[in-house]
């Protein structure tokens, strides 16, 4: 087995020729870290997430996930689809024909692990945003995600939610063994990280130490 959970070799990929959006992209998480990944507008990062999920395909490179592999989306609004948050996690298990019983327990566990379990049977539109992006991750924590890919989840987020959020999901990675990659413009989140990198035009241009990375943007001596 590699050390790594996600294995991103000389990726690149373009919506039209003239364009490229990644350009020999390559990034390595190694398993049960918090990296973070950060970037300026456009450089490519959510194309980069959406090879991870396998929503697109690379032209060419090669991308390697442990897997199952669950995905947080910025706007819990365009992710959760049912009316309640115990029937939203329950959702996500249709497709693995669990019984009634395994079902229930898996929801409970996911929600306990997010500290959701007491707003079980609360409507989604009575939930805050911070409330929201959890339910989402414990969708994830239900289909037994190895992986977890968070892109921009607390853009929405009030201060106080946005570091509740990044200390849960810290917690989630180190408790639970989970690995999690997530992208963010906000450079306080970086002291919840094991790693960093920075992307600008389609490639990984920095990558390692998150207080070092966040000193040389402060500095400006990168751009965020
Ligand atoms: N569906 C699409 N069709 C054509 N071009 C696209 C599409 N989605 C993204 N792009 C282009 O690909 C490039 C990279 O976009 P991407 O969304 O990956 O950037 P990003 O780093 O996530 O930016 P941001 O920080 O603003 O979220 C941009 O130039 C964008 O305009
Ligand atoms: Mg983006």
């Amino acid at each position: 087995m590699s050390e790594w959970a996600i294995a991103i070799e000389s990726v690149s990929f373009s919506w039209s020729a003239q364009s490229p959006v990644l350009q020999n992209c390559s990034l390595h998480v190694p398993k049960g870290q918090f990296w973070m990944l950060l970037g300026t507008n456009g450089s490519g990062k959510s194309t980069l997430l959406k090879l991870m999920t396998g929503l697109l395909a690379p032209q060419s490179g090669q991308v390697n996930l442990v897997q199952p592999v669950g995905f947080v989306f910025q706007n819990p609004d365009h992710q959760l689809v049912m009316p309640t948050v115990g029937a939203d996690v329950a959702f996500g298990l249709v497709a693995e024909n669990l019984s009634t019983a395994e079902t229930r327990q898996r929801v409970q566990e996911a929600l306990a692990a997010v500290n959701l379990l007491h707003l079980q049977r609360r409507p989604i539109y009575a939930l805050s945003g911070g409330q929201k992006q959890r339910v989402a991750i414990a969708g994830a924590i239900a289909r037994h995600c190895e992986v977890l890919l968070l892109d921009e989840p607390t853009a929405l987020l009030d201060p106080d939610s946005q570091l509740d959020l990044v200390d849960q999901v810290r917690q989630l990675v180190k408790t639970r063994g989970m690995t999690a990659l997530w992208v963010t413009h906000r450079l306080d989140e970086l002291n919840y990280a094991d790693g960093a990198f920075f992307m600008e035009a389609g490639r990984i241009v920095e990558s390692g130490d998150p207080q070092r990375l966040k000193q040389r943007m402060m500095a400006g001596a990168v751009r965020g």
